[in-house]
């Protein structure tokens, strides 16, 4: 079948998942750490292509072992030796990959071109981070929470630097969807996408949750049960380094910042860092910092997104045959 199938689900975006499905996907994250091998969807082998623009560590490795953890056969691909990018539109290269793979990984620049081999594409397509969004390391990310702070509706988390990078804007869809109270702190020329926080905010009124942006970091961390940074220089923006390590300078989490914050409350940072720019050592390898929970549950939750994926498109497949 090669025409876009409307009922495949994709995830592409945090608000890909509503409220209901976001959390029933992390308790099956929760069931798979319990038990790896609880469940074998892609035994067979079935294989998943898993494509990278961009370098990765931990995504590539969570990716590869969890779909071997799930009975399946991962596909790592490199798009520098590949044809998509370079001779092959996304949705050729979809239309292909559907003819012999269960799901398409793919970490990339631009989500238009994931919406586009989404669209070309019967099988499931995940965003393993764009420009715009990194929906998998929230997964990962709301799970850490959930295991350190229990409930996360109610729960108030800081973004701070680079407000328009892709994990700011997946903590204010994903926190939203959670739930949870997001905040956002960073200068001007690096705030969130206009419609993405107008997106957040909608999905907020729904779940109880709120969305706020803050200038000020000692304001935004004041109260706060989580503290989150990134790097100031992600993938793609190398270009701007100096600029950025002088615009976002006031944003760097320190002990002093942390102090604002609940005597309790936790540090993530998704990984790979740049000690002594956005975060200081004492804080990411202090007591208070939980990032090597947050990069394992990477493997428990992107198993369970693929558990999820690959059965409501097996229910969507039978449900047509019907
Ligand atoms: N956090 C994260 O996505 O890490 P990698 O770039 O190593 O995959
Ligand atoms: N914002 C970072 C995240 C890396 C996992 C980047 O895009 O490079």
């Amino acid at each position: 079948m090669t025409e876009s199938d409307p009922v495949t689900r994709h995830f592409l975006r945090d608000d890909d998942l509503s409220p209901a499905e976001q959390a029933e996907i992390l308790d099956l994250a929760v069931e798979l750490k319990r038990d790896r091998f609880a469940v074998q969807p892609l035994a067979g082998p079935q294989t998943v292509a898993v494509i990278f623009d961009k370098s990765s560590t931990r995504t590539r490795v969570s990716f590869a072992v969890g779909i071997a953890d799930l009975g399946g056969s991962p596909l790592i691909i490199s798009t520098a030796n590949s044809q998509l990018g370079g001779k092959e539109t996304p949705s050729d290269t979809a239309r292909v990959l559907e003819r012999m793979v269960s799901a398409i990984v793919w970490r990339t620049y631009g989500q238009a071109g994931l919406e586009e081999m989404a669209r070309g594409t019967t099988v499931p397509v995940v965003n393993a981070l764009s420009d715009d969004f990194h929906p998998c390391q929230l997964l990962a990310d709301l799970l850490t929470m959930r295991e350190h702070r229990g409930d996360l509706a109610g729960q108030t988390l800081v973004f701070l630097g680079d407000g328009a990078c892709n994990m700011a804007q997946s903590y204010l869809l994903a926190g939203a969807t959670a739930g949870m109270h997001v905040r956002i702190a960073s200068p001007a020329g690096y705030t969130p996408n206009a419609q993405v926080v107008a997106d957040a905010a909608s999905i907020a009124a729904q779940t109880g949750g709120s969305v706020e942006l803050f200038t000020d970091p000692v304001a935004a961390v004041t109260g706060v049960d989580i503290v989150i940074t990134d790097t100031w220089v992600s993938m793609g923006k190398e270009e701007e380094k100096a600029a950025r390590l002088a615009d976002l300078g006031a944003y760097r989490v320190d002990a002093a910042l942390m102090a604002h914050a609940k005597p309790d409350a936790h540090f993530m940072h998704c990984l790979p860092a740049d000690r002594g720019f956005e975060v200081t050592a004492d804080v990411i390898d202090g007591a208070q910092s939980i990032i090597w929970d947050e990069a394992e549950n990477r493997l428990h939750a992107q198993k369970a997104l693929l558990v999820w994926l690959l059965a409501q498109n097996s229910q969507n497949t039978s449900s047509n045959a019907a």
